[in-house]
């Protein structure tokens, strides 16, 4: 069984097709470069293997995603179980492509706290808390 595997993925982001009937296979402990100019869809790969695609509006799948011979996509997988098994390391300091981080501190916290937000309910430190809410 290969760590990773993607089954003609393509995808589309409304009309624009980004990737196109991907095939590749990987074992465990590999390691993978994906190089191309930009535009290519390095990134789009990349966010397909913990489903942060699933944020863009209009995006859409074919094929199959596996990781650990398990398809990532099926109905029924929990995609914040899949994000805590599969990790990403952005250039960027951002906890999550597209959101601030005030969002993703909300998105994350218990839903009452969703309303009436306060920075320790959304597990921030204090001093983080304090420049995203103006709270002390
Ligand atoms: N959120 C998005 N909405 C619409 N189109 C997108 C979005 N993200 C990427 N694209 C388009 O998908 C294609 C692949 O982009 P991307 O995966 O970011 O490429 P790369 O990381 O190789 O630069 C590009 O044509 C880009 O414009
Ligand atoms: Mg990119």
């Amino acid at each position: 069984m290969y760590k990773i595997e993607t089954r003609r993925v393509s995808v589309w982001y409304g009309p624009h097709k980004a990737l196109d009937a991907v095939s590749l296979a990987l074992e465990r402990n590999q390691v993978l470069a994906l190089i191309g100019p930009s535009g290519c869809g390095k990134s789009t790969f990349l966010r397909l293997l913990n489903r942060m695609n699933d944020f863009v509006e209009g995006f859409r799948l074919e094929g199959q995603v596996l990781i650990d011979g398990e398809d990532i996509y099926a109905p029924g997988v929990d995609p914040v179980h899949l994000r805590r098994r599969v990790g990403m390391v952005l250039p960027e300091a951002n906890a999550v492509p597209f959101f601030h981080l005030r969002e993703c501190s909300l998105r994350s916290a218990p839903a009452k706290s969703a309303q009436g937000v306060s920075h320790p309910r959304a597990g921030l430190s204090r001093p983080l808390g304090k420049r995203l809410y103006g709270t002390k």
